[in-house]
């Protein structure tokens, strides 16, 4: 069975969907892998190592022809979708709703999709699941990010010239991405705080050594998934007015707020970005969902009164290597589901819960 992948077609895209490891776990699990030409630039690895583990570094135009399983972080292009052969398998994120033109004319070629982000967040999917693994990358490298343009030391320092107080952190959502940030925040010696609308993130905020914020609201805002529900009104303004008395002392806020399927809340507005003090940081990471801060822009660093706000597009991609060995991971977890070793072929069980979440074969309306 050949298995294929190319560089992605979205320059800005950094990240790959092998790395060496999964590359030598294909091969010795008996799969033809063919990539194309400087496939690991990205992440520091020459062809000379792939061809080494024993992958044939071809075109992408051979690649789509011949492979029988194609893996990519994104979506195809229009132009890849022409090249892929009949009946492929493709496993990759591509967000169906976000490419319906793409995932239909695929569907017409017959391909077998299967976008990971669709996966349960159930035990047993947890070593799939790409929105926790690049998630947990872009909440560390938003710190690194934001400390980067933050002009100021972030530990306490008692010098003999004098003292240098701690940067002030603060984390808006403590889903996967707020808790890195939380803690890459605390070990540079930040003194950290967060907020999130389920009460069940504070003891995991406390555990790693932040003060946990919480407007109370009568209502239960966590799914039975434990995702977060849209807030009302009523609750948005209670939240309004704890966060204007937090943000306006802090130095660097990271923003992480997202609810699945809608924009993302507007939580910072411009008043709490105009009251902070100038040389502060905010870091938007949910701003290709619409952003939950006034200001960010997307792909952009803001400066408003001198507080600057980062909205820079696919963090993971900003850390590519890393973000890259553990999508592999995660994809070579699964496709281990759905193909069975002994008989060396696919064997997709329709019926297994984690395979029917992310399979997508009816057309998108
Ligand atoms: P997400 O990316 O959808 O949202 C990020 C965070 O923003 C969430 O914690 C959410 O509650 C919070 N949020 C939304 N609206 C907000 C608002 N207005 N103000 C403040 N915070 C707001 O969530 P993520 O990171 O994907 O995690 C979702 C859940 O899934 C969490 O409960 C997490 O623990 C759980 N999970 C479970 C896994 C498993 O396998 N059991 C694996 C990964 C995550």
């Amino acid at each position: 069975m050949i298995l294929g992948s190319v560089i992605d077609s979205d320059i800005n895209e950094k990240r790959i969907a092998l790395s060496l490891d999964t590359v030598k776990k294909y091969i010795s699990n008996g799969f033809l892998v063919q990539l194309e030409k400087d496939f690991g630039k990205n992440s520091n690895i020459d062809d000379s190592e792939l061809q080494k583990l024993g992958a044939k570094i071809s075109t992408k135009e051979e690649i789509y022809k011949t492979s029988d399983i194609i893996i990519k972080i994104n979506c195809p292009n229009d132009s890849e979708i022409s090249s892929i052969k009949e009946g492929t398998v493709l496993i990759g994120s591509f967000f169906p709703h976000l490419n319906k033109d793409k995932i239909n004319k695929l569907l017409k070629k017959n391909i077998k999709i299967f976008s990971l982000e669709l996966l349960p967040r159930i035990t047993r999917a947890q070593s799939m699941d790409i929105l926790s693994s690049q998630a947990n990358l872009a909440g560390y490298k938003a710190v690194i990010d934001s400390v980067y343009e933050f002009n100021k030391a972030v530990p306490m320092m008692m010098t003999a010239a004098g003292t240098i107080t701690p940067a002030k952190f603060f984390v808006i959502g403590a889903g996967v991405a707020g808790l890195q940030s939380i803690a890459t925040a605390k070990r540079l010696g930040g003194v950290v705080s967060a907020t999130d609308v389920r009460l069940a993130s504070k003891e995991q905020v406390e555990s790693l050594g932040g003060k946990f914020i919480f407007a109370e609201s009568s209502k239960n805002l966590e799914t039975s998934g434990g995702y977060a529900k849209e807030m009302d009104e009523e609750d948005k303004k209670k939240q309004e007015e704890l966060l204007r008395n937090t943000i306006k002392n802090q130095d660097i806020v990271i923003c992480t707020a997202l609810i699945p399927g809608k924009k993302a809340p507007r939580i910072v507005t411009e008043e709490m970005v105009k009251s902070m003090k100038s040389g502060s940081v905010i870091c938007d990471l949910a701003v290709e969902q619409g952003g939950n801060s006034a200001f960010s822009e997307l792909g952009k660093v803001v400066v408003v009164n001198g507080v600057k706000i980062i909205g820079y597009k696919n963090f993971p991609s900003r850390i590519s290597e890393s973000a890259s060995i553990l999508f592999a991971k995660n994809i070579l977890n699964f496709l281990e589901i759905i193909y069975d070793k002994v008989e060396k072929k696919l064997k997709i069980d329709e019926n297994d819960e984690v395979v029917k979440a992310v399979y997508i074969n009816k057309e998108i309306h």
